[in-house]
């Protein structure tokens, strides 16, 4: 969708469907736009927020029929203001939200900019791009739905210069990306299989102009990724293990270079340690880490961020074929650890710790794992937030700042290296699982046995990866959590190389 910048210093005039105003003081009648508002509607605008109850808190919003009192057809006031302190780019984009849901009732909409700053319009863009997101592949007949927003305009008060509508335009494409790990994650299992999540990786690769490299199973044992390839067993499709690379058109020593890796279980029955059915019922989302990370990396090449930025994806179903793998089983892994298979549910840290070894002979400067990995984490958090473990101090606060900035929750939990003892194994050197307590956290130190002394963050997005109902800016179904901080974290790694050379 393409979202236009005008400038319009008169907001009455605003020719449009749907005006969208952002109210962000709690002393409503004194917030300038509204009183202007109000007079151009005769007092109609005040009432209806006395009648309404609206108050301008966060999550509220009040449409009013203009009656031809202002240019444009409806009014809608978003509420922004809230106790907690947030980012002027969180804010924006919680606005740019709620236009973009709304607008699926609309032609057109118009949103007013609470400031013209670079952040603020991109992550505007972003939101109203997210917010018009539904998942509407399998609605036929009157489900379908019968409007698509056609124009998305956002009003600043200066001319804007091409400079912002870049901005703005870029901002779209990003939340076009999530949109596109939405679909992914939302997308049922028998419509997407290891093979299909390869092949539209490498399209759009192909598409974005880098380069995005298919191993089959052949292929992958060749390789060498003995783990990825015994959670394949039990399925009768086969694996794809998948590295996309975009690499900046100037590169020197300096430029860091960082991989990220996606936990890809197109499907997760739990093996022969079968979960019952109602926690099997959502396993599609069990590649939601694969999506965010095509997602980041696309991201990353269309802003041309002076980062190498690599994507790693390991794709499978955890099905119970004949061949399945088995509790008890010993299995060797791609660095050499031998691995005794404790519970078969527990097959991401299985997968990842065969693609976390291969990420570090890329030798990166920072590698960051996202994975649905454990109910635990969940259970912890609550579902709208990720659990974040990571290995060195400076770049877990590099990554909780750019959560901040953006707006999605994380929260460090610790890897207690006094839980390493419930991974010790009689036979083997390592026991894949530990006890019910703590789970989210011996599931990372599992992980860790196969990160060497890299720098590296795990998330583990279980919770927030997938809701149940629509909650914040994050919609029911697959929520592409992760993207945006995810190329945030890349946009501050390139401006810290670039302080550190000068
Ligand atoms: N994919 C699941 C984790 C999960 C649960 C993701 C709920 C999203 C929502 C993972 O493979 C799993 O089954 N983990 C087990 C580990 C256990 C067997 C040690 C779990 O969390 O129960
Ligand atoms: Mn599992
Ligand atoms: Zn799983």
């Amino acid at each position: 969708m393409k979202i236009s910048l005008v400038k319009e210093e008169l907001i009455t005039k605003v020719k449009t469907d749907l005006l969208v105003v952002g109210v962000q003081s709690k002393k409503i009648a004194k917030d300038p736009l509204v009183a202007k508002l109000n007079s151009a509607t005769r007092g109609v605008l005040l009432r209806c927020i006395k009648d309404e109850e609206f108050t301008g808190k966060k999550g509220q919003t009040l449409a009013v029929l203009a009656q031809g009192s202002i240019s444009a057809k409806y009014l809608l006031l978003v509420g922004l203001w809230s106790d907690k302190k947030e980012s002027a780019e969180s804010v924006s984009r919680w606005l740019g939200v709620f236009a973009g849901r709304e607008a699926q009732k609309h032609a057109s909409i118009a949103l007013v900019a609470p400031s013209q700053k670079d952040d603020v319009l991109r992550s505007i863009a972003e939101g109203i791009t997210t917010g018009a997101y539904r998942y509407t592949r399998y609605f036929t007949g009157s489900r379908k739905p019968k409007q698509r927003l056609r124009k998305a305009t956002i009003v600043v008060q200066q001319e804007p210069t091409k400079a912002a509508q870049k901005t703005v335009d870029d901002g779209a494409r990003v939340g076009t990306l999530v949109n596109l790990a939405r679909d992914l994650v939302n997308c049922p299992a028998n419509h997407l299989s290891p093979a299909d999540l390869a092949e539209i990786a490498a399209e759009e690769c192909k598409k974005a102009g880098i380069s995005c490299k298919i191993y089959n199973k052949n292929a992958i044992e060749k390789l060498g990724m003995p783990l990825l390839l015994a959670v394949n067993q039990g399925s009768s499709r086969e694996p794809r293990f998948v590295h996309m690379v975009y690499k900046p058109i100037t590169t020197d020593k300096t430029t860091p270079r960082v991989v990220f890796v996606g936990k890809g279980l197109t499907f997760d029955s739990g093996g022969l340690c079968l979960k019952p059915p109602t926690s099997m019922l959502d396993m599609k989302e069990d590649m939601s880490g694969a999506a965010v990370t095509l997602g980041i990396v696309l991201a990353a090449a269309h802003l041309k961020l002076p980062v190498e930025v690599h994507g790693l994806i390991a794709a499978t179903d955890n099905s119970i074929g004949p061949d399945a793998y088995r509790p008890g089983d010993v299995l060797p892994s791609r660095n050499g650890k031998f691995v005794e298979v404790i519970n078969t549910d527990a097959e991401g840290r299985m997968v990842l710790a065969d693609a976390l070894t291969y990420a570090g002979e890329l030798k990166p400067t920072y590698m960051v794992d996202h994975a649905t990995l454990t109910g635990s984490c969940e259970v912890a958090l609550g579902s709208y937030t990720c659990g974040l473990f990571c290995n060195n101090d400076q770049l877990a606060r590099l990554y909780l700042q750019a959560s901040k900035e953006t707006g999605e929750s994380y929260w460090r939990l610790p890897l207690a290296s006094d839980l390493k003892d419930q991974l010790k194994s009689a036979i083997a050197d390592l026991k894949h699982t530990g006890s019910r307590y703590g789970g989210a956290i011996t599931a990372a130190l599992f992980l860790q046995e196969f990160v060497g002394n890299r720098r590296w963050v795990h998330l583990d997005i279980a919770g927030p990866a997938f809701l149940e109902r629509q909650h914040g800016t994050m919609p029911k179904g697959g929520t592409g959590f992760g993207v945006i901080t995810g190329v945030r974290f890349l946009e501050s790694v390139a401006s810290t190389a670039k302080k550190d050379a000068e």
